[in-house]
């Protein structure tokens, strides 16, 4: 997918980042409320959408589909999917995104039949979807997977009780997607609590579902006849606002970060705290205050409210130069430690033994030619490259391209020496 993609970021280290930053609509929330928004025939606005390729990507594989969509410059995006009659989403579309697995749930929901091309996604370990497939078969769908297919077909939809046996976001939203319209309640046990399915499940009620508990790791559905179009807006990202406090923190930097949920920042201050660094949090926004010689700390990424694993990266690279050992656990993604390789080259001195990062704080980074490994890998070097002695020049930028809405703007924004270049 990356071929082709020549473009570079160029950073030059050493400048504190300085300034305001307003964070985006949720990437994860909105690759979610796309595909659900064919639960209904009506159409739906949602609002505060962010200009990111995995958006545009989504947007493709909808129109591709039959579905109507237009998304405006403010971040509206207008789903009309009346005249769509089927869902089935080929190997060339399913492929190009992992959250592509959202529509075997809507399309099960709507139209008790889909075929959707097993789905692709980031280079960050194994990634079953078994747990989903469970939910589906427990609400009475039959599903086979057949060259590279996952083909789901009931008569009809009755809600069950289902007990996902590992905490999982896709799975805990993919049930939900496919209940809403089922015959009857569903219950999930040990849902995922994260920001985005209680956005999720929102985004449903305001189409007319009767979704409660999202939040807490029980979630009843009790299944209704039809869903409406609504208007809904999407909630702040929760991983773009923890990557630039940590930007903030690494660079000794001042940064108010606008547009966010403090609420659902408070494993990111608590461990920004603990190193030292100053955190102020407001109504809806943060400010990150950061002193010299930070100290270590341990890390271990969990479900919600845990520490998340899309911040692993980030943080380790703040880690990177603290004082002391930190001892970073990865208990969600076995293949999340894969871009350290790129952090040695800048001097980092990190030792990695299967899910254990042990980081020894060194006194500075050295800019390197890097290449991104995936989307959150890509936020982590830019971070590193604003740190690091020199210049860094990122490649394979097409990974954070993928999240990152106006990266490098909003980065120089804060004082940062950052461009896009063509190779
Ligand atoms: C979501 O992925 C996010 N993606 C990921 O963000 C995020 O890292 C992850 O949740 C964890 O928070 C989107 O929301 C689009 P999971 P998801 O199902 O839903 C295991 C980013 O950088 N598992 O919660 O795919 C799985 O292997 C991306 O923005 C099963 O065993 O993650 C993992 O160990 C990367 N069986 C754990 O559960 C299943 O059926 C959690 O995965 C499903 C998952």
């Amino acid at each position: 997918m990356s071929v082709g993609y020549m473009e570079k970021l160029i950073v030059e280290g050493g400048v504190k980042l300085e300034g305001q930053v307003n964070i985006s609509g949720f990437k994860n929330a909105a690759v979610a409320i796309i595909p659900a928004s064919i639960l209904s025939a009506g159409k739906c606005y949602i609002e505060n959408i962010p200009h990111i390729r995995d958006v545009y990507l989504f947007k493709d594989i909808m129109q591709e589909l039959g579905v109507d969509v237009e998304l405006d410059e403010n971040g509206t995006m207008m789903i009309d999917s009346s005249k769509l009659d089927k869902c089935c989403a080929t190997y060339d579309l399913a492929n190009k995104m992992r959250a592509s697995y959202y529509l075997i749930g809507a399309g099960l929901g709507r139209f008790k039949e889909v075929e959707v091309a097993y789905p692709g996604g980031c280079n960050i370990g194994t990634r079953p979807i078994d747990q989903h497939i469970k939910g589906f078969e427990a609400l009475g769908a039959k599903v086979e997977i057949e060259h590279g297919v996952i083909r789901c077909r009931a008569e009809k939809l009755v809600g069950a009780k289902i007990y996902l046996d590992v905490v999982s976001v896709g799975a805990t939203i993919n049930i939900m997607l496919a209940a809403v319209l089922a015959e009857g309640t569903t219950i999930i046990e040990n849902a995922a609590k994260e920001p985005h399915v209680v956005d999720v499940a929102n985004f449903l009620n305001m189409m007319g579902a009767d979704v409660r508990g999202a939040g807490t790791d029980i979630i009843k559905i009790k299944g209704v006849d039809k869903l409406h179009g609504c208007t809904y807006s999407v909630i702040p990202d929760q991983i773009e606002a923890g990557t630039y406090m940590i930007a903030a923190a690494a660079t000794g930097g001042d940064v108010l970060i606008n547009n966010v949920i403090p609420k659902h920042l408070e494993s990111i201050t608590a461990k920004l705290k603990e190193m030292g660094v100053e955190v102020i949090e407001y109504g809806d926004s943060i400010r990150v205050k950061a002193l010299d010689n930070l100290k270590s700390v341990d890390i271990k990424t969990l479900p919600y409210p845990g520490f998340p694993t899309d911040l692993q990266q980030p943080m380790t690279v703040l880690l990177s130069t603290a004082d002391g050992t930190s001892v970073v656990t990865e208990s969600i993604f076995e293949g999340r430690f894969k871009y350290v390789d790129e952090l040695k080259r800048m001097g980092a001195n990190i030792k990695v033994e299967g899910r254990v990062a042990v980081v020894e704080g060194v006194k500075r980074l050295s800019g390197a030619r890097i290449s991104v490994t995936d989307l959150r890998a890509g936020a982590a070097f830019i971070i590193a490259g604003l740190i690091a002695e020199g210049t860094t020049e990122i490649e394979n930028i097409y990974h954070i391209d993928r999240g990152y809405e106006k990266v490098e703007e909003k980065f120089r924004k804060l004082g940062a020496k950052i461009k896009r270049i063509r190779d």
